[in-house]
C-alpha cells in the first residue's frame, strides 16, 4: 500500500483535519498569519495526523474529535520544525527555503511559539485532562530531546544509548502521543491504549532513524531537504556512530574531527566511509526491528481497514525515500 492509499482510507478526516488548520492558523497579526501559512501549507507528509486518525479510526471512534486531535498534533509537529531549523541552521525544508531563511530566524522562533500556544488553546476545548497530560509531556520531552542533542553535537565519543534517548524524545515521544490520543478520545480500553502507545513510540523510533540514513543518501529533490545537514551541525547519528566503532584509524580519525569541527568539507568521502563501513545499513536494519516492533503491537487491536492502515505504514516508514 503505498501513502496515497494508506491515506484514502481516512481521505474526508483528513480534509477536515486541512479545514480546521487553516482556520485555527490565522491571526489578526499579519506577519504570524504569513509565516505560519508559509509552512503549514509548504506540503509535509501530514503523517502524525494520519497515524491519529487511524489510531481513532482502528479502536472503532465515531465523533469528530480526532479531527481537533489530529490537527493538535500537526500543529505541534510544524511549531517544532519551526524551531529545529533554527537550531540547526537549515536553509531548505518541504521542498523550498526554511522560514528562517525567509523571515528570519526571530520570526521563526515566534511563530513557532504561536503554533504551540495555538495547539493548546485547542486541546483546552477538547476538554479532555488525559489528553493534555500526554501533549503536555509529550512537548516537554521534545524540548529535552533537542536540548539533549545539542549536549551531544560535537562530542564524537557519544554512545548509542545516548542517540537513542535522543530520537525517543524529540521524534518518538510526539508519534506516540499521536496513536495514544487515538485510543483516549473514544475511551478505549488500557490495553489498546497501550498497544497504540507501544505502536507510536516503535514507528516513531523508525521514522527518526531511517530520516538519519536518507540525510546520507537521499536524493535532494525529493526529500525536500539539504544532504549533509547533520554532518554540517556535527551531530553523531547513528550511521556515524556506526562507523566511527568500525572504521580504519585514518577513518576514524576523518569522522571524529567532522564532528568536532561540523562542516561540509569532506561531506563525499565521509559519506563514503558512511556506507562502506556499514553505517547506513546497520542503521536501516535497527529501523526495520523498531518497525517490526510497531507491527507486533497492533495485535490486540480488532480486524479492521483502519489497523491495516496503520500496519502499512510501518513499512513506509522504512521504505520512504521522502
Ligand atoms: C521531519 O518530519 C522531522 C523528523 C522527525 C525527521 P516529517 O518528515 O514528518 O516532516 P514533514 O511534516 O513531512 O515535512
Ligand atoms: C527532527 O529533528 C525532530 C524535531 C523537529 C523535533 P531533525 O533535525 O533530525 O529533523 P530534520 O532533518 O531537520 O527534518
Ligand atoms: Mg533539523
Ligand atoms: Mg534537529
Amino acid at each position: 500500500m503505498t501513502l496515497e492509499k494508506i491515506r484514502a482510507l481516512v481521505t474526508a478526516d483528513l480534509t477536515a483535519v486541512d479545514q480546521v488548520v487553516k482556520e485555527r492558523l490565522s491571526s489578526p497579526v499579519a506577519l504570524v498569519d504569513q509565516v505560519a501559512s508559509y509552512i503549514i501549507h509548504s506540503g509535509g507528509k501530514r503523517l502524525r495526523p494520519l497515524l491519529v486518525l487511524l489510531a481513532a479510526r482502528a479502536c472503532g471512534h465515531r465523533g469528530t474529535r480526532h479531527i481537533d486531535a489530529a490537527a493538535i498534533i500537526e500543529f505541534i509537529h510544524t511549531a517544532t520544525l519551526l524551531h529545529d531549523d533554527v537550531v540547526d541552521g537549515s536553509s531548505m525544508r518541504r521542498g523550498q527555503e526554511t522560514a528562517n531563511e525567509v523571515f528570519g530566524n526571530a520570526t521563526s522562533v515566534l511563530v513557532g511559539d504561536f503554533l504551540y500556544s495555538r495547539a493548546f488553546q485547542m486541546m483546552v476545548t477538547l476538554d479532555r485532562m488525559a489528553i493534555m497530560n500526554i501533549l503536555a509531556d509529550a512537548t516537554n520531552a521534545i524540548a529535552e530531546g533537542e536540548v539533549l542533542q545539542l549536549m551531544t553535537a560535537h562530542d564524537p565519543s557519544t554512545t548509542e544509548a545516548r542517540y537513542f534517548d535522543v530520537i525517543h524524545r524529540k521524534t518518538a515521544r510526539l508519534f506516540e502521543a499521536g496513536a495514544q490520543i487515538g485510543a483516549v478520545l473514544c475511551d478505549a480500553p488500557a490495553d489498546l491504549e497501550r498497544a497504540l502507545a507501544s505502536y507510536g513510540r516503535h514507528i516513531g523510533t523508525a521514522f527518526q532513524l531511517v530520516d538519519d540514513t536518507l540525510d546520507y543518501q537521499a536524493d535532494e529533490a525529493s526529500l525536500g531537504k539539504h544532504l549533509g545537514d547533520d554532518l554540517a551541525e556535527g551531530k553523531p547519528t547513528l550511521p556515524l556512530i556506526h562507523a566511527l566503532q568500525h572504521g580504519s584509524p585514518e577513518q576514524r580519525t576523518m569522522i571524529r574531527e567532522a564532528i568536532e569541527h561540523g562542516g561540509l568539507d569532506r561531506l563525499e568521502e565521509i559519506t563514503r566511509a558512511v556506507a562502506s563501513l556499514g553505517g547506513l545499513e546497520y542503521t536501516a536494519r535497527r529501523a526495520q526491528c523498531e518497525a517490526d516492533q510497531a507491527l507486533a503491537a497492533l495485535a490486540p487491536l480488532p480486524e479492521t481497514p483502519f489497523k491495516e492502515g496503520l500496519s502499512e505504514l510501518t513499512r513506509f516508514a522504512v521504505a520512504r525515500k521522502h
